[in-house]
C-alpha cells in the first residue's frame, strides 16, 4: 500500500489538479495491496485492481448522485454501470464480478465522485458477498430479488418442468437503473431458485422488458426447443432485440443482427411474442406511446407491422407499457375471447401504475375491443403493475404475475437490501356479468400447497363490533385469511386488521355503493411518499354473500374477492405484524359464516 500524500487531503487535491500534466496518480486509502485508488481531478477517480479475488464491493449511498463507472480490461471496456457511490454514509455494498479476470489488471473509471467521498475508504475486494436477508419487510412466499432492485416480471416461460421468471433487475443498487434481466426458476410457481443474470446491457442499450417463447419447430433456426427472448434495447432510442438460449435458459446468446424491430416512436418497448395457431404465425405486441402495435413473423427475426390498437380505447392517463395478448375460455360457454392486457403508467384508478385490459377478437393481425365504452381494470389496488402471463404454460393455463409496486414510490419503499417483490401467481379466466366479459384472477392452485396450520373460528354475527384478539400465535406477518360473509341488513360490513401499535388496514364492503375498499392510510410506515397513504376501491356485484381470501406477506395484502372476480393488491409496511382483527357493521348486522387463518410455510 502506498500513499504519496497521507497527511493533507487538501494539498493532495491541489497537487492532483496542478500536476495532472505529469500523470501523477494519488493512491489514497487503499484497503488491499491489490487495489489502488487514484484521483484524477474534477470528480474522476481510477481504481486499479489486480487480484485473485472474485468481487469488487462498491459502497453505495442511495441519496448520492449516480457515478458513471466503466470497467476496463486489456484496454477494452467490459462493463459499464451507474452506481450511487457513498459520499458520507455507506448504506450497503454492491458486488461487481471480476472473477473472469483473475490475474489480469482491471481498471475502473469513476466519474462524478468527490475525492473526499467515503466510498474510497470503503471500496474493497472480496471472494464472497453476504446476501443473507437483513430486511424485516422481505416477503416469504412472494418472489423478491436476493439483493438490488427489481421491477417488471419479464420473459416468463415454462419448459421441461420449470417455470422461468426473468425480471427487470439492477444488480448495482436497490433503485432503478442498469437494467438487466435477472432470472429465477421454479418447479411449482411458489418455490423459487435464483439463477445468474440472464441478459446484461450491451452497446445497443440496457435490457428493458420483454418476453420469451419456446421455438419448438426451430422457426428461427437457433435450434429446436430454443428459448427465444425478446427485449427492448434501451439506448438513445428504444429498439427490439433477440437473444436465445440452448441450455434451458441458463445462458443466452444475443442474435448478431439485433435489433430486429425499430420505429421512430420514443416510447417503443416491451415486446410480447405469442404463437397464433390459426394463421401459423408468431405475433408480437408491443407498446408504442399510448397505443399497442401488432406485428407478425414466421421466423421470429423478420417482423411485419399489421395494426395499431388503442386510440380512443380505455384509459390514457399515461404511457402504455408491457402488453400481453391471450385467448381465454369464457366460463359457462363453449366460446373463447381474446384479452389484451395493457399496463398504464401513470393513469391508474388510484394514481400511478395499474393494469387495464380489453376483451374482444383477434385474427392474427388486428385486435377489436368488444366494449369500447368501458375501461376494465385487472386489479383495484395500487401495487399491481407490469402484469404479463407465462408462455407455454402446461394444461392450457394462463398464469399471470405482476410487479407489486407503483412507479409513484417504488424507489422509496422502506427496504434497502432489495426493492420490490412480485404478486402471487394468478390463474386467469373470463366470466360474464350483466352481459359484459371480465377477467377473473384466482390465486394459482399451487398457493394452497403452502398452507400450514389452520385456525378455524366459529361462525359469528356482527351487529356492532366483534374482536379477534389474536389471529395467530407467533405471527410473523405471513399468513392467509379466508372468509365467507353473509349480509343480513347492514349497509356496511367492515373489518380491521391491526397490531398493538394501532397500525391498521381497514376493509369495507359498502352495500349501498356496492364497493369493497381497503384503507392503508394508517397501515404503518407510510411517510416515505405522499402518494402512499390511500384508500383503494373495487366495485362488487349484486348479492349478499361474499368470499374473500387475503394473502398477507410481511409488506403486502392481496385481496381476492369471490374467487378472483375482483382483486386488490396493496403494499403495507406495519411496524409489527397485524395480529388482531375487529369486525364491525353499520346500519344492521351480518354474519361471518366461515373464518380461517392459515399459516404459510414454504
Ligand atoms: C414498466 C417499464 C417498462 C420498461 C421497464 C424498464 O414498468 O417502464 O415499460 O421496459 O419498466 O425497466
Amino acid at each position: 500500500m502506498s500513499n504519496f500524500f497521507p497527511s493533507c487531503k487538501k494539498l493532495k487535491g491541489l497537487l492532483v489538479a496542478t500536476c495532472c500534466f505529469f500523470s501523477l496518480f494519488v493512491s489514497a486509502q487503499m484497503t488491499d495491496a491489490s487495489l489502488s485508488v487514484h484521483h484524477l481531478g474534477e470528480g474522476h477517480t481510477m481504481v486499479r485492481v489486480a487480484s485473485p479475488q472474485n468481487l469488487l464491493l462498491l459502497p453505495v449511498q442511495e441519496s448520492a448522485g449516480e457515478s458513471a463507472v466503466s470497467m476496463i480490461v486489456d484496454n477494452q471496456m467490459v462493463n459499464r454501470l451507474d452506481v450511487r457511490m457513498a459520499v458520507d454514509q455507506v448504506d450497503y455494498y454492491v458486488p461487481v464480478d471480476i472473477s473472469l479476470y483473475k490475474g489480469q489488471h482491471v481498471v475502473f473509471n469513476f466519474a462524478r465522485v468527490a475525492d473526499e467521498a467515503l466510498c474510497w475508504q470503503n471500496i474493497q475486494l472480496a471472494d464472497t458477498f453476504d446476501d443473507s436477508n437483513v430486511e424485516k419487510f422481505r416477503p416469504v412466499y412472494h418472489f423478491s430479488p436476493r439483493y438490488g432492485w427489481m421491477n417488471d416480471p419479464n420473459g416468463m416461460v415454462y419448459k421441461d418442468g420449470q417455470y422461468h421468471l426473468f425480471y427487470q433487475y439492477n444488480p448495482y443498487g436497490s433503485v432503478w437503473g442498469n437494467m438487466h434481466w435477472g432470472h429465477a426458476v421454479s418447479p411449482d410457481l411458489v418455490h423459487w431458485e435464483y439463477r445468474n443474470v440472464a441478459i446484461a446491457p450491451d452497446a445497443l442499450g440496457t435490457i428493458f422488458s420483454g418476453s420469451c417463447v419456446v421455438d419448438k419447430d426451430n422457426t428461427a433456426g437457433f435450434g429446436a426447443g430454443a428459448i427465444v427472448a425478446f427485449y427492448t434495447s434501451a439506448g438513445e432510442r428504444q429498439t427490439q432485440s433477440i437473444a436465445y438460449s440452448l441450455d434451458n435458459g441458463e445462458t443466452f446468446i444475443k442474435y448478431d443482427a439485433n435489433p430486429v424491430v425499430s420505429a421512430s416512436v420514443p416510447d417503443f418497448r416491451d415486446p410480447k411474442v405469442i404463437w397464433h395457431e390459426p394463421t401459423q404465425k408468431w405475433v408480437m405486441i408491443l407498446a408504442a406511446g399510448q397505443e399497442m402495435q401488432i406485428y407478425s413473423s414466421s421466423n421470429l427475426k423478420e417482423w411485419e407491422l399489421e395494426s395499431n390498437f388503442g386510440e380512443d380505447q380505455g384509459a390514457h392517463g399515461g404511457v402504455w407499457e408491457c402488453p400481453d395478448l391471450i385467448e381465454l375460455p369464457v366460463e359457462g360457454t363453449s366460446g373463447k375471447k381474446w384479452v389484451l392486457i395493457c399496463n398504464i403508467n401513470p393513469g391508474g384508478p388510484f394514481g400511478g401504475s395499474a393494469t387495464q385490459y380489453f376483451t374482444g377478437t383477434f385474427d392474427g393481425k388486428t385486435f377489436v375491443n368488444e366494449s369500447p365504452a368501458l375501461t376494465k381494470w385487472m386489479d383495484w389496488g395500487k401495487d399491481h403493475y407490469a402484469t404479463v402471463t407465462w408462455s407455454n404454460a402446461p394444461d392450457h393455463r394462463h398464469i399471470a404475475i405482476a410487479w407489486m409496486s407503483n412507479w409513484q414510490y417504488a424507489n422509496e419503499v422502506p427496504t434497502r437490501q432489495f426493492r420490490s417483490s412480485n404478486s402471487i401467481p394468478r390463474d386467469l379466466s373470463l366470466y360474464t356479468y350483466q352481459g359484459e366479459t371480465y377477467l377473473r384472477s384466482s390465486p394459482s392452485p399451487e398457493m394452497e400447497t403452502l398452507r400450514g396450520n389452520v385456525i378455524k373460528k366459529n361462525a359469528f354475527s356482527v351487529s356492532r363490533t366483534t374482536d379477534i384478539k389474536e389471529l395467530l400465535k407467533g405471527n410473523e406477518g405471513t399468513y392467509e385469511i379466508e372468509m365467507t360473509i353473509r349480509n343480513k341488513d347492514a349497509d356496511l360490513m367492515g373489518f380491521r386488521l391491526y397490531n398493538a401499535l394501532g397500525e391498521e388496514v381497514n376493509c369495507i364492503y359498502n352495500l349501498k355503493d356496492r364497493t369493497f375498499s381497503m384503507d392503508r392510510t394508517r397501515s404503518g410506515v407510510t411517510a416515505f411518499s405522499e402518494e402512499f397513504p390511500a384508500v383503494t376501491v373495487a366495485p362488487i356485484e349484486e348479492g349478499n354473500e361474499f368470499t374473500l381470501r387475503l394473502f398477507v406477506d410481511k409488506a403486502s395484502i392481496e385481496a381476492f374477492g369471490d374467487g378472483g372476480r375482483f382483486v386488490m393488491t396493496n403494499l403495507v409496511f406495519p411496524t409489527e405484524p397485524y395480529n388482531r382483527a375487529t369486525f364491525y357493521s353499520e346500519g344492521g348486522s351480518y354474519r361471518v359464516t366461515d373464518l380461517r387463518i392459515y399459516t404459510i410455510e414454504l
